[in-house]
């Protein structure tokens, strides 16, 4: 099928090129002529492991092109996804200004039917609002309709994430509709879930919340492990075996990041507060996983005393491996509360340095891990990198000053760290101290 994606960010993007690895003729249109100009070279605009080679091979078959005008969205596809940003704005209201100017754009080119299909992550009600926007600006008598097919993917893993699913959702009101995003899916081995729009827009906000909720419960445990004696993981472990609960999204750490769980929580509880049910619950999650952080910098305040002019070490800045998406990265919000202490910053990450460099140019990027633990006072671990592992913690207990480390993704060896004679203090854990 002819099918147009409106927006080359993250989903826009990755939507596209799936569709066009099943064989339907793709054409992706997004305003950023400087992005535009990478993606027809088969350069992506961001790090995401497959991406390149589909973006080459898509575009070699000619099932993947792009344009930057949205009226050629219109004319191209029968189906036209709506991939646009919804950021966030006061107490996680979104943005929908994107959202509202590509209705307006499609309504004033639409000729003949089309069915207009949100993907980007919307408040409850959306559909209804894209309806109406269209119906409005819609020039005679055209049919169309207005589908929800909320994402999700993870960064990091979005391509086998889209192409092997565990549920495809979309909320429809029409049997046209239906049968459109049937054939759409057609090629997809995977439940294929009928609700309506309201219905498919909230299974996207529950999920992710839900989802943020099993962190920052595991992150709250952590605290209570901490000061019982107990150990996170042995306990996360023992509950996660129990069906009911299942052991994924447990891991504790210094909090969840990226541009989906901070933003998606936030909205959930604005949208239930405007429809009158109060969101305390919600809202403790949100205010839960800042927390961690805090805890976090005031573990590495209390054990250094003085932080001004301390070095410290830190691994891993993007929000979590195998990305080089900075947003609402703990790393960063800890870099923020290191330099106002005064510390001394040496970073390294796989992949983010060149976006985190833009934001931060004063901070020595380190050519490796060990490099960037040369001569520090302590080392603190953000990201549950590969690299960092299976690093050779003899060589970086050489490479420290003092051998202390702040381990925030329980990641590190702590049987070596042990051996080794390492201070490791990790999350939901006894601390590990010389003998
Ligand atoms: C999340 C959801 O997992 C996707 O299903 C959804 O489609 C996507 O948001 C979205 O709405 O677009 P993503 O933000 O890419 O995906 O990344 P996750 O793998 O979910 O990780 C989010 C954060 O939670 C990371 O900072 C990660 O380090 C943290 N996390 C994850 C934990 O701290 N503990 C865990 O056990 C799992």
């Amino acid at each position: 099928m002819k099918i147009s994606v409106i927006g080359a960010g993250h989903v826009g993007l990755v939507t596209g090129v799936c569709f066009a690895e099943k064989g339907h003729e793709i054409l992706c249109v997004d305003h950023d002529t400087e992005k535009l100009a990478r993606l027809r070279k088969g350069d992506a605009p961001f790090y995401e492991p497959g991406m390149p080679e589909l973006l080459q091979r898509h575009q070699a078959s000619k099932r993947l092109q792009f344009s930057g005008r949205t009226e050629d969205a219109v004319d191209f596809g029968q189906a036209i996804f709506i991939c646009v940003g919804t950021p966030s704005t006061e107490r996680g209201k979104a943005d929908m200004t994107y959202v509202e100017k590509v209705a307006q754009t499609i309504a004033e080119n639409l000729r003949e039917y089309r069915l207009v299909i949100e993907k980007s992550t919307v408040p409850i009600k959306t559909g209804e609002r894209i309806r109406r926007t269209i119906s409005r600006y819609v020039r005679g008598d055209v049919q169309f309709d207005v589908a929800s097919n909320p994402e999700f993917l993870r960064e990091g893993s979005a391509i086998e994430d889209t192409l092997k699913p565990d549920r495809v959702v979309v909320g429809v009101d029409s049997a046209k509709a239906e049968s459109l995003l049937r054939e759409i899916y057609g090629g997809f081995n995977c439940p294929f879930v009928v609700t309506s729009v309201g219905s498919a827009e909230l299974i996207k906000h529950a999920s992710n919340s839900f989802l943020a909720l099993k962190i920052t419960y595991a992150n709250w445990l952590s605290r209570l492990c901490e000061t019982s004696g107990a150990d996170v993981d042995e306990v996360v472990n023992g509950m996660g075996l129990d069906h009911r609960i299942g052991s994924h999204f447990l891991r504790a750490g210094i909090g969840y990041g990226g541009s989906c769980f901070p933003k998606d929580v936030d909205a959930l509880a604005h949208i239930s507060e405007e429809l009158n049910v109060p969101a305390p619950m919600i809202r403790l999650i949100s205010d839960t996983n800042k927390d961690q952080l805090q805890r976090f910098y005031e573990r590495i305040e209390h054990e250094l005393w003085v932080l001004q002019d301390k070095t410290i070490a830190i691994w891993g800045l993007a929000f979590k491996p195998n990305t080089d998406d900075l947003r609402e990265a703990p790393a960063l919000r800890l870099i923020e509360k290191l330099k106002a202490a005064g510390a001394k910053l040496r970073v390294h990450d796989p992949v983010a340095m060149a976006n985190t460099r833009k934001r931060y140019p004063d901070l020595y990027y380190a050519k490796d891990p060990i490099d960037a633990a040369a001569g520090a006072d302590a080392l603190a671990v953000c990201t549950e990198w590969p690299a960092y592992r299976e690093a050779d913690l003899a060589k970086v207990k050489a490479s420290l000053r003092v051998p202390l480390v702040f381990d925030g993704r329980n990641c590190l060896d702590r049987k070596r760290a042990q051996e080794l004679g390492l201070t490791l203090f990790g999350i939901g854990k006894a601390p590990i101290k010389p003998r």
